[in-house]
């Protein structure tokens, strides 16, 4: 099939570029390179040995988006464009309402208008809030969101279930992401976060490379086994593999379906630390400072859902992370841009 990526050159989207093409498909890229870069898709290019069809255009504007699917008639889409740094959206909640909704809804009417009728959301397990059971299934209540990123990601996906319940012919996915890190092994494209890193893996990769000169360590005094915040930490490359299982699952569905994608493990802030310094043979500095407000004690998924209904389970382990994700950070410090 051929399928629009929309932030298809964002640190998720390059990396499900490559497996789609791995599983046979091709894919269309749609972005507007406001957190990403020309560079990624040159560089899935030369992983793939493809050249891929790039638009730069806002997924909001409607006409831009219509001369697409006017010209390339995607069979599918993945929709990952939005904005999604959780500190940013508290500070700017109407710049993320409106570019994260309005994306949406415009990319909707112009799937309508052309018929498309397969689509896979990129959502965040942010929409559980914090959690009451653990692990996560997708039984679990959502809807407590703590920042307006998550609320977008939750508005976002009661959007698209009401549009496949409008649309009998409209199969949609909603991927509900744990905590992704690790990069590509060829170490071409990876996560390149703007400015200092909000997220922990790319802290410790620019502490571990010398470009930063300690990890704080968010609060030890959650009820976790040592009391560093736990996630459910997956590996890029699985997500990316899990996004073309449920376009396998879409050509054989309608309405709408929501799936968790983590390992079902959870690692905490120490337990990171440790495994990265194991992995790579590198010090990572750090220091134990004040909870960052909104952070919750533990989240990780039950995956069950995906493996039995997409036949999808997470493969790469904590060793396979911090390798892939060092080897980025070395491959991308020295000014490649990408
Ligand atoms: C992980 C753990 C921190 C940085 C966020 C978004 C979520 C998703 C993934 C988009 C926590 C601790 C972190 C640091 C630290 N993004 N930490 N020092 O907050 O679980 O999830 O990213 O979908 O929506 O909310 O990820 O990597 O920021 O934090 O101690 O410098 O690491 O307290 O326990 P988080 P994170």
């Amino acid at each position: 099939m051929k399928v629009l990526l929309t932030g298809g050159a964002g640190y998720i989207g390059s990396h499900i570029a490559v497996e789609l093409y791995s599983a046979g498909h091709t894919a269309v890229i749609a972005d507007n390179f406001v957190n990403s870069s020309p560079e990624a898709v040159a560089r899935i290019e030369q992983i793939t040995g493809r050249r891929i069809p790039l638009y730069e255009i806002d997924v909001c504007d409607k006409t831009a988006l219509s001369e697409l699917f006017e010209k390339e008639r995607p069979d599918a889409v993945v929709h990952l464009a939005g904005l999604k740094a959780v500190g940013e959206s508290v500070a700017k909640p109407l710049l993320y309402y409106r570019n994260n909704i309005d994306s949406t809804l415009s990319l909707l009417e112009v799937m309508a208008e052309y018929g498309c009728e397969k689509l896979i959301f990129s959502s965040s397990a942010t929409v559980y809030g914090a959690p009451k059971t653990l692990p996560i299934t997708e039984e679990a209540e959502a809807g407590g969101c703590t920042n307006p990123y998550g609320w977008t990601k939750y508005m976002i996906e009661r959007i698209i279930e009401g549009a496949a319940a409008a649309n009998p012919k409209l199969s949609a996915v909603l991927l509900r992401y744990f905590n992704p890190v690790g990069a590509h092994s060829s170490g071409l494209i990876g996560e390149r976060p703007n400015g200092i890193p909000n997220n922990l893996m790319p802290y410790i990769c620019k502490v571990a490379g010398g470009e930063l000169a300690q990890l704080s360590v968010f609060g030890n005094d959650y009820n976790t086994h040592d009391g560093t915040g736990v996630r459910d930490y997956i590996h890029v490359v699985d997500l990316a593999k899990g996004h073309v299982a449920a376009l396998g699952y879409c050509s054989d569905h309608t309405g709408t379906e929501i799936f968790n994608l983590g390992t079902g493990t959870g690692y905490s802030v120490l337990d990171m630390v440790k495994a990265f310094e194991r992995a790579n043979g590198v010090p990572v500095a750090y220091r134990i400072t004040p909870r960052r407000p909104g952070d919750i004690d533990a989240c990780y998924a039950d995956p069950a859902k995906a493996e039995k209904l997409l036949g999808w389970k997470a493969e790469l382990n904590l060793d396979d992370m911090c390798r892939d994700s060092w080897n980025w950070q070395k491959n991308s410090s020295d000014g490649k841009k990408a």
